[in-house]
C-alpha cells in the first residue's frame, strides 16, 4: 500500500497507478499545541511504501509519524521514498561547529524504514549516511520527454555539476550539442555564471539542473546568452522555486519552465514515478 505524505500527494498517487498498489488514506489533525496527529486509513496494511518529499521541517517530522503509523499497522515491510530530501546539501560540516545535517535526518529516517530510494540527492553520497539499504533513483532521462521538435538543441548546464545530467537529458532526447557553464556562488542567493564556449546564436537552448531553489543560478545563466538563443527551456528535477525564483525566470526571458514532480509545483509536468516504479 503506498502512503502519501501530504507534500508528495500527486506523485504517491501516479505511483499507486503506475505499480497497481492501493492508495491509503491518511486524515491530518492538530492537537491544541499545534502538534499534528495522522491516522491511516485502513488502520491494518501488510507491507508499506511511504513517499514524501522532506521539504520543509514539518514534512520531515510528518515522514517519521508515517513510518511509525505504518509499523503501527503491522506492516512488515516499510519503503520510504524520498522524491526530494531535504537538507541533503549539508553534506558536510562546512564551519566547525556545524552539523552534517543530511547524516542527522538519514539515521533518524533509517529507524522507521527497512529501505529508501532517494530520487536525484544533490550530493549521491547522502545514502551512505543512512543505516539502512538506501538507493538512488535517477530520473533526469524523463525530462526530455516535454521537449518538441527543437532547431540545433543545444543542453546547457549552468554549471560543472549539471553537466552529467545535461548530457542525459541529450541522450534521451536524442540529439543535441551539451555543454556547462562556470558558477562561482558568493551567497545563498548570489551567484555569477559565465557562458559556455559553445555559442548560443540560433539555438533552442534547454539549460538543465537538478535544483531550482532562488533561480539566481538560472537567471544569471539566461542573462550570460544575451538574448542569442532562439529560445530557452529551463528543465530541472527538483523545482524548490524559493522565494521569487519563478518571476525571476520569467523576467530573465526564459520561454519554457518544467519539472519532475518530486516537489509539486505548477511546472511539474514529468512525474518520476515510472522511474521509482521500476525500483520498487
Ligand atoms: C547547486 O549546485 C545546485 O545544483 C543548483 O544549481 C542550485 O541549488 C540552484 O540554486 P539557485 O536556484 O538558488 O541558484
Amino acid at each position: 500500500m503506498i502512503l502519501s505524505g501530504s507534500r508528495s500527494q500527486s506523485l504517491a498517487a501516479a505511483l499507486a497507478a503506475e505499480t497497481g498498489h492501493e492508495l491509503a488514506g491518511a486524515s491530518r489533525d492538530r492537537f491544541p499545541d499545534g502538534e499534528q496527529l495522522v491516522e491511516l486509513d485502513p488502520p491494518e496494511l501488510d507491507e508499506a511504501v511511504v513517499v514524501a518529499s522532506t521539504v520543509s521541517d514539518a514534512a520531515h517530522v510528518e515522514l517519521l509519524q508515517l513510518q511509525d503509523a505504518a509499523r503501527e499497522a503491522g506492516a512488515s515491510r516499510v519503503t520510504t521514498v524520498l522524491p526530494y530530501m531535504g537538507y541533503a546539501r549539508q553534506d558536510e560540516a562546512f564551519e566547525p561547529g556545524q552539523p552534517v545535517s543530511a547524516r542527522a535526518v538519514a539515521r533518524a529516517l533509517s529507524t522507521g524504514t527497512d529501505r529508501v530510494f532517494v530520487v536525484e540527492p544533490h550530493e549521491p553520497g547522502v545514502c551512505e549516511h543512512f543505516e539502512v539499504p538506501a538507493e538512488l533513483v535517477a530520473p533526469a532521462g524523463l525530462l526530455a520527454e516535454p521537449l518538441g521538435d527543437l532547431t540545433e538543441p543545444l543542453f546547457l548546464a549552468p554549471d560543472a555539476g549539471a553537466a552529467d545530467l545535461a548530457e542525459t537529458v541529450r541522450d534521451a532526447y536524442g540529439r543535441g550539442a551539451v555543454d556547462h557553464c562556470e558558477k562561482t556562488r558568493h551567497s545563498g542567493s548570489e551567484v555569477t555564471v559565465e557562458p559556455a564556449g559553445t555559442g548560443v546564436g540560433g539555438r533552442d537552448v534547454v539549460l538543465v539542473d537538478d535544483i531550482v531553489a532562488t533561480g539566481s543560478t538560472m537567471s544569471q545563466a539566461i542573462a550570460g546568452m544575451a538574448g542569442d538563443a532562439a529560445s530557452v527551456t529551463v528543465a530541472c528535477v527538483h523545482a524548490l522555486f524559493a522565494r521569487d525564483a519563478y518571476t525571476k525566470l520569467r523576467r530573465a526571458g526564459v520561454d519554457a519552465v518544467y519539472a519532475t514532480d518530486t516537489v509539486e509545483r505548477p511546472v511539474s509536468e514529468v512525474s518520476v514515478a515510472p522511474a521509482v516504479a521500476d525500483r520498487l
